[in-house]
């Protein structure tokens, strides 16, 4: 989640801009407020609103998200995919976990969701097949890594999705503390590669906290 309205966009524009999302079901409405009582990173409702778009554009049969936290992704992604595709999520923390089986069952999916209890970089390396769509919203210091192993299960035409590329303004403008320091200068790196990697074609956009879309080509 972004770290302020103003972080990427001026005011105006940002306030404009959210004004102009889709509003939000009962059960979203309840994530997003379960979210800012307990301080869990969801999603911000206008990459949502951008992964719905790329997921009912692409039509992937296979979908893996890095990073789980309590499914509001899942359920965005997963209402745009019938009942042949499967969403595979993975995520660290088993309560966080427990509380996105939750959701994702009161949401009713038509797809098959599939949760990873585990670490990213060792999920990925034990994933077989071919990924259609990837959206990557984990450990910042790991989004090349992870991008390193999905790269091998994806052909020409796969999507990957990647937040918080700008980071709260700071990949831009510099780490406000000590602590971000390591994420701030890895997705500065990242974002270079993705921007030059010749296997991918990719925009970072001021969407939320930066979004990349990127497809290999
Ligand atoms: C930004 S949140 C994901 C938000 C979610 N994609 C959404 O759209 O609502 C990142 C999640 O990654 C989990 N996480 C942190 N380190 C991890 C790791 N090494 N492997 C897997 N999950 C991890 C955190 O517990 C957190 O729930």
């Amino acid at each position: 989640m972004k770290d302020r309205i103003d972080a990427i966009l001026r005011r105006p524009q940002a306030e404009y801009l959210e004004a102009l999302l889709p509003p939000r079901d009962s059960l979203l409405a309840k994530i997003e407020a379960f979210a800012a009582e307990h301080g869990h990173p969801i999603a911000d409702p206008e990459v949502a609103q951008l992964e719905r778009i790329l997921v009912r554009l692409r039509k992937p049969k296979r979908i893996v998200e890095v990073g789980t936290n309590i499914g509001y992704s899942v359920i965005v992604m997963g209402r745009e995919l019938d009942a042949g595709s499967v969403l595979e999520t993975i995520e660290i923390d088993r309560r966080t976990l427990d509380v996105a089986r939750g959701f994702v069952a009161e949401a009713r999916l038509a797809c098959r969701i599939v949760f990873h209890e585990g670490a990213a970089l060792e999920v990925l390396s034990g994933l077989e097949g071919s990924i259609d769509l990837a959206f990557i919203d984990c450990v910042k210091t790991e989004y090349a890594d992870y991008l390193d192993r999905l790269l091998t299960r994806m052909s020409s035409g796969s999507v990957i999705i990647c937040d918080n590329l700008l980071w709260k303004g700071q990949v831009a403008e510099g780490p406000r503390s000590e602590s971000e320091t390591r994420s701030t200068a890895a997705l500065r790196s990242f974002n270079d590669r993705i921007t030059s990697d010749p296997r991918l074609l990719t925009t970072v956009l001021a969407v939320g906290d930066g979004v990349g879309i990127s497809i290999v080509r």
